[in-house]
């Protein structure tokens, strides 16, 4: 296929800054069309684009979550963010992780989202505790009620008081940060300490066996398959970690798109939210790695080569099998908390409503926080 020609317009954008861009979607919807599947010689990655090319990336048996030779980032490799990180489903393929990845998967499934949109309701009141919305009790509200929802869900104590939620969520968020390629030294170290944090706190939380409650249950059941202690204790803070960033930055486009005042009057949040992760994803792309020599999308790509793999593309010409917001995935890691992450995101923007927080107010203040993946409003 031929390169297609980039309109000058879209030179001041590539396919990492797109993630930021105020408005990347006329290039996305360019590569998408006439670009599905390229070689950017200056970042050094294949970019997949196209709806099909997508798919048949995350859907490759030779296309792995991590390089072969680093399966934890080097500034994360030895610490305690590094062991945790090692353990996540999330960060492996392969046969090892299939029997736990099947215990979490239905502990997840089990979730009803519309309990836990009620559920998020209760907590709000707990956090926001009478204070005025100013735009930073926004960002901290984003990053705050969706994870403490989710972990008072699986039965952990995290509804105790306000401190103890507050602290849980900002080192969910922590480790969640330490993980970002633009992480700097002060960064990593604060994961490192957030994930020492969270696994104490975990240890002391979980009941003493034999208990009822998913996350007890879980435990025994993964005591009876074999599966290591420690590893299902990194993937109940690894679930914790993967509602964190992003349906933070689904909430805040929900936000944003609201301030920008074109939404029909009388649609409520959870249905917005659902729109704006088609329209205004939050995870914008996601990376593989050949495992392998590999012929892939008509290209001879090589073992240790890295595909950038843009969600927010495809979702310019549709959704995942017709049905489901690229942004969550697709092939082996598809998102199992896609419909949850919706149901948080609009109550989570429901709640700040309910507390006076203004849309348009917000949308005239804001800046994308750094990132090469998800597209976090920052409100100012
Ligand atoms: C708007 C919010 C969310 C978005 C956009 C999102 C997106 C994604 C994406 C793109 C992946 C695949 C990553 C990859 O393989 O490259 C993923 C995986 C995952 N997500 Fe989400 N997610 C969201 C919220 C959640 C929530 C709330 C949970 C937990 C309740 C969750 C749990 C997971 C897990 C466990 C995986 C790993 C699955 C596996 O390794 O096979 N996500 N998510």
């Amino acid at each position: 296929m031929l390169p297609a020609t980039v309109s000058d317009a879209d030179d001041a954008i590539d396919p990492l800054s797109a993630v930021t861009h105020p408005d990347p979607y006329p290039y996305y919807r360019e590569l998408a069309m006439h670009r599905p599947f390229f070689r950017d010689q200056r970042l050094g990655l294949w970019v997949a684009a196209g709806a099909q090319e997508v798919a048949a990336v995350l859907s490759h048996p030779e296309c792995r979550v991590r390089p072969p030779a680093q399966p934890v980032p080097p500034a994360l490799a030895g610490t305690p963010a590094g062991d945790l990180f090692g353990r996540l489903i999330r960060m492996n393929d392969g046969a090892a992780h299939a029997p736990l990845k099947g215990l979490l998967m239905p502990l997840l499934a089990a979730i009803d989202p519309s309990a836990a949109a009620h559920r998020a309701a209760a907590l709000a009141a707990l956090l926001a505790a009478g204070t005025a919305m100013s735009a930073e009790r926004v960002n901290g509200f984003l990053f705050t009620l969706p994870v403490v929802t989710l972990a008072d869900l699986l039965g952990l104590p995290v509804a105790v008081d306000r401190d103890m939620a507050v602290a849980v969520a900002g080192h969910v968020a922590a480790f969640a940060t330490a993980q970002s390629p633009l992480a700097d030294t002060n960064a990593v170290q604060a994961g490192a300490g957030a994930a020492q944090w969270l696994a104490i706190w975990l240890a002391d939380a979980l009941p003493p066996a034999p208990a009822s409650g998913p996350l007890p249950l879980l435990h025994q059941a993964a005591h009876a398959a074999g599966i290591d202690a420690q590893a299902v204790s990194a993937n109940i803070i690894g679930l914790l970690v993967q509602a964190c960033e992003a349906t933070a930055a689904l909430a805040g486009n929900t936000l944003l798109q609201l301030g920008r005042g074109t939404v029909p009057a009388g649609t409520v949040p959870e249905e917005l939210a659902a729109q704006v992760a088609v329209s205004d994803p939050p995870v914008q792309n996601t990376r593989r790695f050949l495992a392998a020599d590999a012929r892939l999308c008509g290209h001879d790509v090589k073992a240790g080569d890295a595909v950038l793999v843009l969600l927010a593309a495809a979702s310019c010409i549709g959704m995942a099998d017709g049905k489901r917001p690229w942004t969550f995935g697709d092939g082996r890691h598809t998102c199992p908390g896609d419909r949850l992450a919706q149901a948080l995101a609009g109550a989570t923007v429901r709640a700040l409503l309910a507390r006076g927080a203004d849309p348009a107010a917000l949308a005239r203040a804001f800046r994308y926080r750094p990132s090469l993946n998800a597209r976090i409003p920052h409100f100012c």
